[in-house]
């Protein structure tokens, strides 16, 4: 007896079967991911690598959002680049590395699909570019901190109305005690200027966004330490020093800012 011609198509059929139950599996593996290294900065300014792949039929206009802090909703990013700015973009990886200013709130960072036939003329950002849509989330990376206890930041030199005085102002991450040090010698700092310190509040902000809860910022601490009993005519200069230090450099005088 010759087999039935039915038992092929049948045979067939589970196959068929097979392949589509395996298809959800294998396209799930391949979901696009995206990591950022180190997942901690040493310091504001450093740079992050952030890196994307398995991107399906990329296009042109899929871009990375900036968030802070982490969890901002979709259309509260803070910057964005498209993906296309990493030469490697069309076969779906690539990376793109950024400078981060510390804010004192951790960042996050996605990727979006954005098509053509999306881009909304009526909604442009103060650059009149149309604002990238988010309606089709590709990936999240994990969150980004600063390490803590880096010691001042943004210090900068102003004028007093004593001549012979100079202001140094920067910021910290808290309120504690700091002091500028200063004298004519790096060896021989003994002279010493306790910073005032201060802060301001959401609620001391005019008009939104800064004074609501997605435009407000945490600004630190701000100090303030006068040098007294500088020569006429001197230049400063500020140098970073070792990440944490900072010298004030004048003709004949140094003063050294310790944390
Ligand atoms: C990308 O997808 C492929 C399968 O399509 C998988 O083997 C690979 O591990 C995925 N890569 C990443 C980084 O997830
Ligand atoms: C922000 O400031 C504006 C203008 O003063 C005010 O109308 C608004 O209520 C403020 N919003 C919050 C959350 O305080």
């Amino acid at each position: 007896m010759s087999p039935s011609p039915l038992s092929i198509p049948v045979m067939m059929s589970v196959v068929v079967l097979i392949l589509i139950s395996l298809m959800p599996a294998q396209s799930s593996s391949s979901s696009p991911t995206l990591t950022i290294t180190p997942r901690i900065l040493k310091k504001s300014g450093d740079t992050v690598l952030i890196e994307w792949s398995n991107v399906s039929s990329p296009s042109n206009l899929d871009w990375l959002g900036i968030y802070s802090p982490p969890d901002s909703s979709h259309d509260c990013f803070i910057g964005y680049k498209f993906l296309n700015s990493s030469p490697s973009w069309a076969s779906g990886s690539g990376s793109i590395s950024l400078p981060l200013t510390n804010l004192r709130s951790k960042y996050s960072f996605r990727i979006f699909r954005w098509t053509q036939s999306e881009v909304d003329l009526t909604k442009l950002d103060q650059d009149h570019n149309p604002l990238p849509g988010t309606a089709h989330l590709l990936s999240q990376s994990n969150p980004l901190g600063f390490a803590a206890g880096r010691g001042p930041e943004q210090v900068h030199l102003a004028f007093t109305d004593e001549e012979s005085e100079m202001r140094v102002m920067f910021l910290a991450e808290d309120a504690e005690k700091r002091y500028v040090r200063y004298g004519e010698e790096e060896e021989e700092m003994d002279e010493v200027a306790v910073a005032r310190v201060e802060r301001y509040e959401r609620d001391d902000m005019c008009d939104a966004p800064a004074n609501s809860s997605v435009g407000w910022r945490d600004p630190g601490w701000v100090f303030d330490g006068v040098i007294k009993g500088l020569k006429k005519g001197v230049r400063l200069e500020v140098i970073q020093k070792a990440g944490v230090r900072f010298i004030v450099l004048c003709h004949g005088m140094k003063t050294q800012m310790k944390p």
